[in-house]
Parts: C-alpha cells; sequence; structure tokens
C-alpha cells in the first residue's frame, strides 16, 4: 500500500518525506490556492520544488475542461520532472483525455470519482491512478469506505491495472480502513498520517521500559 500525503505544503511533505514512508503527493487547485500559489508560473515553480521534495508520484491537476486545454496544459505538467502525474476530473472530455494521455505513455490521475460507474470509465480510459473521494461522500451520508470495497472487486474481476488511490481522506482511521478494503493508494493530510502513530500503551510500554533501564542503570 502506498502513502501519498494530500497538500501542496512544502514542510508538511518534508516532514512525512523525512518519516521515510511516503510514496508521493497529491494536489488540487484549492491546495495550491491555500499555500497562496498562484499564477501558472509559480504553480510550475511550486511543482519542481514538489519534486524535488518527494521520492514519488505528484499528482497536478489540470484546469482547463475541454480536450484539447487538457492536453496542452496536461503535457506542460508533465515536461515539468517525470514524476509528474496528469490529474484529470471525471468528464467525457476527461476521459477522453486520460485515453489519449494512456497511449502517450503519461501518467494520469482521474479526480472527482464518486461511483463505480466512474470508477470503470476510468480504468477502461487507462488511467494510472483512479481517486474516489470518501471522506465526502461520507460528508453526504454515503458510504465511502463502500465505494472503495466495489471498486476492488470491480477491478480486481477484470484485472485492471488501475491503482485505487483512496481520497478526500479526513482522519486516521479512514486509512485502516482503506487497507483493510483494499486500496492500492492512499492519500491523507499529515494529522491523519501522523494519527497512525499513535497508540497510550507504546507510550506507557517505552515510559516503563526506560524506568527500569535507569534502575539498572544509576
Ligand atoms: O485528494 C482530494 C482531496 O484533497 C479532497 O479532500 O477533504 O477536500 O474532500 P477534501
Amino acid at each position: 500500500m502506498k502513502f501519498f500525503i494530500d497538500t501542496a505544503n512544502l514542510a508538511q511533505i518534508e516532514e512525512a518525506q523525512a518519516l521515510g514512508i511516503l510514496d508521493g503527493v497529491t494536489t488540487n487547485p484549492s491546495l495550491m490556492a491555500k499555500e497562496g500559489i498562484t499564477g501558472e508560473e509559480n504553480i510550475r515553480n511550486h511543482y519542481k520544488k514538489i519534486c524535488k521534495t518527494v521520492h514519488g508520484d505528484v499528482s497536478a491537476e489540470v484546469i482547463a475542461t475541454d480536450f484539447e486545454g487538457m492536453i496542452e496544459e496536461g503535457k506542460t505538467l508533465a515536461k515539468i520532472d517525470p514524476r509528474i502525474v496528469v490529474k484529470v476530473p471525471m468528464t467525457k472530455e476527461g476521459i477522453k483525455a486520460i485515453s489519449y494521455f494512456s497511449k502517450e505513455g503519461i501518467k494520469t490521475n482521474c479526480t472527482l470519482v464518486f461511483s463505480v460507474g466512474q470508477a470503470l470509465l476510468a480504468a477502461k480510459a487507462g488511467a494510472t491512478y483512479v481517486s474516489p473521494f470518501l471522506g465526502r461522500l461520507d460528508d453526504i451520508s454515503t458510504d465511502g469506505l463502500g465505494l472503495i470495497e466495489e471498486m476492488r472487486l470491480v477491478y480486481d474481476n477484470y484485472g485492471f491495472k488501475t491503482q485505487i488511490l483512496a481520497a478526500s481522506i479526513r482522519h486516521t482511521m479512514h486509512i485502516v480502513d482503506c487497507a483493510k478494503m483494499g486500496a492500492d493508494v492512499i492519500t491523507a493530510p499529515l494529522s491523519a498520517l501522523n494519527g497512525l502513530f499513535n497508540h497510550p500503551l507504546t507510550d506507557i510500554g517505552l515510559e516503563k521500559f526506560l524506568a527500569d533501564y535507569k534502575k539498572g542503570n544509576v
């Protein structure tokens, strides 16, 4: 299972990379805006910095919504660094673009996926990754994890190579549940990744080990 961090914040990417368990980064226009990164050139430069920091795939989202625009933008993004994965929205134009990029050998991430039918289209188009947004489904009282489970079943039925990249992860248990459902990748905020470390028995146990060591070594 791959761990991606879902942020455009360089300090957080560095912190996760330093742990030695990071496999990539996902961004989107909202995450870029949150860091105050605006303008085509600044955005491209920021992707360059991210690619230098992380040793893995970096999703960069297109803004164009028409086929020709997505192709032009995607090719420009892909030229930034071999780590770049062109992130394309789940629309008819987007599926056409993913199919095109797939034939050109450009990696893609089909984003804004909320149903098995959409996931099937992304796999048929040859997407490298598909991003089901589980938190946003949970937000509207729909079973986000259930979608991951159904996608796993359908992809395994046909041996689709598209990797299920569980996105819109809000907390640590989402990560654990995605692992149970067989997601290939999770992308999560740093807080959710850090939550995996926590267990009170680990803290208590370590405290006791150190105290016992001190008793014998005063
Ligand atoms: O990767 C997609 C993700 O950033 C969306 O998360 O929390 O805005 O639903 P959220």
